[in-house]
């Protein structure tokens, strides 16, 4: 009986224990799922392209063919931090609502898929055409990892493949890899362009800190012809994600080469970056404009942007504007801190698409700006325009009364520029501030998110504010900026001067406000539109 009882006092301990582990399983999983749907719905964004769950880092493969857009990224579809590089795959008609596809390209014998691009071959010159379908050629770097762990430095290679359904579904060459690795660790991004002149195709790729220039007329057999980057530039990072275009001057009749070299570390404000050279290519040789070299050895000014969180952007093949531009979009992060931001179940976003422009200030001196593309305009669910602003210490420009500013885009003029700084503020009632502007004095803009909400998951998140120059000396401020949940683009000078950076706060922003000591100046021309969620 005794005995018995015990029994039964044993065995409610131990139910007792059970149900206990698992209600604290229980609570531990509705904790993580409670911090998923948070980050969900707090973090992803309305309208920049995320994958639906997991790691994402470089735009690779980008092109347009028949009203579409297609992005593919570098992806690891099984977890949230980088690891075995797949190519996922997004589609847009819009390049704001995107539809995410199946896995373009799955890891093989020769490696993970790292970087590369895409292009339309119209001409068949790579004979993969069947049946007057024109072939999708895209080549990409092997990445093979256990060649790596064995000391190997010939573990990066170049290979294709093609698509005979406009980029749905892939067939890799039976002879890849299509160039061997001459025995250069980093060896890798490669991106092809068509040179009409010569009709023939170039294909640039990253080589430690260089880049190299190959030329072939089938894009499977290609011959070495020059590499470019020897004590110009960068150099405090490995040199990744090359792009090269030809584009007109704005408002001459000359037109002019356009070298893009991500680097990471590196980038103006700590990080990845991406900057650019401008000059000449024969289609042989990269040279660069002598003024713009003078120019850059005198002070490095010269990248696409200046935020902390555009990276290894490259621009779609098949599209050009009107005016020639180039359409150009990167990755909305950073390697200091890409692999911590606080999202679930996916980590990063790409920027909005931009397209590219070169301009001259003076006769020789060659700039790029950047201009956002996407027609919003569909998606646009309301509209505020405010008309000559006094400014007065703080000015509430709008607050959640006004507008969502979750899903937004602004524009505004601030004339009559003192010296002194222009501060707008976002924020929210649990205390989070992110906060932007222009200092007159220094000609420099800024974006301070040390107090913009979670920062602590990186040392160097919020550490610093981000600083970028200004190029022009107008009177007049021209400002656009995007803001989507977590990220804000800015646009200053027309583009000039971007700046694209990434944030966290605790609840969303409700209201946006300007801080300046001027007493002249005024906000002209204010009008911000709601973008409520589209994807
Ligand atoms: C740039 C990069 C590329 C490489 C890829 C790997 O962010 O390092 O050089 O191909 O990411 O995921």
């Amino acid at each position: 009986m005794i005995f018995r009882k015990e029994n039964t006092v044993l065995c409610m301990l131990l139910l007792a224990l059970l149900s206990a582990c698992g209600t604290s399983e229980k609570k531990e999983n509705q904790k993580e799922m409670n911090k998923e749907n948070v980050e969900e719905s707090r973090y992803r964004p309305n309208f920049h392209f995320t994958p639906k769950k997991n790691w994402m880092n470089d735009p690779n493969g980008m092109f347009y063919l028949k009203g579409t857009y297609h992005l593919y990224f570098q992806h690891h579809p099984e977890s949230s931090v980088w690891g075995p590089m797949h190519w996922g795959h997004a589609i847009s008609k819009d390049l704001i609502h995107w539809e995410e596809q199946p896995i373009a390209l799955y890891p093989d014998a020769l490696g993970t898929i790292f970087s590369g691009s895409a292009v339309v071959d119209y001409n068949n010159t790579s004979g993969f055409g069947k049946e007057g379908q024109t072939p999708i050629i895209a080549i990409y770097t092997n990445h093979d990892a256990e060649a790596e762990q064995k000391g190997s430095q010939l573990f990066q290679t170049q290979s294709m493949a093609y698509s005979l359904d406009d980029g749905q579904t892939w067939t890799k060459h039976a002879e890849n890899p299509i160039i061997e690795n001459p025995g250069i660790r980093d060896f890798r991004d490669p991106k092809v362009i068509w040179y009409e002149k010569d009709q023939k195709w170039i294909l640039i790729l990253a080589a430690a800190q260089i880049t190299q220039f190959y030329e072939s007329k089938d894009l499977k057999k290609w011959t070495f012809l020059s590499s470019f980057g020897e004590g110009i530039g960068n150099h405090n990072g490995v040199w990744e994600c090359p792009d090269l275009f030809e584009l007109p001057v704005k408002g001459t009749k000359e037109t002019k080469w356009v070298h893009l070299v991500s680097i990471n570390p590196g980038g103006p404000n700590g990080g990845s970056a991406t900057q650019y050279f401008v000059g000449d290519f024969d289609g042989k040789q990269f040279t660069v404009d002598p003024n713009f070299q003078k120019e850059m050895e005198q002070e490095h000014r010269f990248w696409t942007d200046f935020g902390k969180d555009n990276y290894a952007g490259v621009t779609y093949s098949n599209w050009k504007s009107e005016s020639k531009g180039v359409l150009y979009q990167g990755w909305m992060s950073n390697w200091e801190y890409a692999q911590e931001v606080p999202t679930s179940p996916w980590r990063s976003a790409m920027t909005t698409a931009r397209e590219l422009e070169l301009v001259t200030e003076q006769p020789g001196h060659y700039r790029l700006r950047s201009i956002a593309h996407s027609n919003w305009e569909p998606y646009i669910s309301k509209t505020i325009e405010k008309k000559l602003l006094p400014l007065e210490g703080e000015t509430t420009l709008v607050d959640e009364k006004d507008i969502d500013l979750s899903g937004a885009i602004a524009q505004m003029e601030l004339s009559k520029l003192e010296n002194t700084t222009y501060t707008f503020v976002l924020a929210n009632s649990s205390g989070d501030s992110l906060k932007f502007g222009y200092n007159h004095n220094e000609k420099q803009f800024f974006i301070d998110r040390k107090q913009s909400g979670q920062v602590d998951f990186s040392k160097t998140f919020g550490a610093k504010p981000s600083l970028a120059p200004r190029f022009t000396s107008k009177e007049t401020l021209e400002i656009k900026f995007i803001l989507d949940k977590a990220s804000i683009e800015l646009f200053y000078d027309e583009g000039a001067t971007v700046m694209t950076e990434i944030f966290f706060s605790n609840a969303p922003f409700q209201t946006l406000s300007l801080i300046t000591s001027a007493e002249q100046s005024r906000v002209e021309a204010f009008s911000i539109k709601e973008l409520k969620k589209v994807n």
